[in-house]
């Protein structure tokens, strides 16, 4: 199936990022948020970084005003109706996202496919929400999605080697690596190795063991990681590592427990540089 239009729901870290690589690379694009300002700040943020890129000499100014001429804010869900793909980007939030797929499913033609970007979360749950499970599969980016070279692919328990091979072709023609997750487990595979060390991150602080920055060089200096365990939550949002952790608990056991410290920072509004604060502070230089 050749998937030309792409159809983006949520306008916040993952979907801008989507949505700024998908138009960049030739795809015609439409987001929807439901929340006012959203869109506009998704906009502002892709204007910001393809002018800084022409600025830089990255990217000519004629491709900049091509790839903004493809890319569409939509102010209801119904604008996406003739999307070859959707790729959802919500809040990682099942309750929400099964409300979605289910709408999708009505909306959508019948050979659309339908991705979501969830962190964790089952593709065969949110499939079951639709009437064409054969055409629901997770499409994993990480991030920022314009900068980061993987893309999982993850097969729920009916998706169709068609949709798996359309999927791989689009990341494929966005310039990422796909990998195909076979079977639908919570985390797949990078966020399975990634948040038990969050969540280890945060039991080392707890105790007292070491400080912040200097876990963070740990895995920096010792390991060779390219930036630190607390950096990564800040850049990611702890409101949604915290999520994830708690999907983990349900689905696989109390060892996954997000820790008390990690708790108390989400219902403290310390979610990272979102909120300019987080396990570090970004006020000063956001
Ligand atoms: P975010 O909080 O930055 O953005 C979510 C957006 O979805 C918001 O703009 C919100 O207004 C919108 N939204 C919420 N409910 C909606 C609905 N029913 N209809 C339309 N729009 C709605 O979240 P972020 O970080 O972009 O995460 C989105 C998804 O991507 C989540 O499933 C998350 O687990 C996943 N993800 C996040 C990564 C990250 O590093 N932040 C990395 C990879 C995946």
């Amino acid at each position: 199936m050749l998937i030309k239009k792409i159809g983006i729901i949520g306008a916040g870290t993952m979907g801008t990022g989507i949505a700024h690589v998908a138009a960049k690379n030739g795809f015609l694009v439409k987001v929807y948020d439901e929340f006012v300002g959203a869109k506009e700040k998704s906009l502002a943020t892709i204007e910001k970084l393809s002018a800084s890129s022409v600025a830089k000499g990255k990217q000519e100014p004629a491709e900049r005003e091509a790839m903004l001429r493809r890319l569409q804010y939509v102010n209801s869900l119904s604008e996406l109706a003739d999307s070859d793909l959707v790729i959802e980007a919500i809040v990682e939030v099942l309750d929400i996202k099964l409300a979605l797929f289910k709408q999708l499913d009505e909306i959508l033609a019948k050979e659309a496919i339908i991705a979501s970007n969830t962190s964790s979360m089952s593709i065969t749950t949110l499939a079951a929400a639709t009437s064409r499970p054969e055409k629901v599969a997770g499409m994993h980016f990480f991030n920022p999605a314009q900068v980061m070279k993987l893309v999982e692919v993850i097969r729920g328990f009916h998706t169709s080697d068609e949709t798996v091979q359309a999927l791989k072709d689009v990341s494929d023609k966005l310039g990422k690596t796909s990998i195909e997750v076979k079977r639908d487990t919570p985390g797949f595979v990078v966020n399975r190795l990634l948040l038990p060390q969050m969540r280890e991150a945060v039991k080392i602080l707890e105790e007292g063991v070491a400080s912040v920055e200097d876990i963070d060089t740990a895995l920096k200096l010792g390991l060779n990681h390219p930036m630190g365990i607390f950096a990564l939550q800040d850049l990611t949002g702890i409101d949604i590592c915290h999520n994830v952790l708690e999907y983990f608990k349900t689905e696989m056991g109390d060892q996954y427990a997000p820790p008390l410290l990690m708790k108390q920072m989400v219902k403290a509004g310390r979610l990272g540089r979102k909120t300019g604060y987080g396990w570090y502070n970004y006020s000063n230089n956001n």
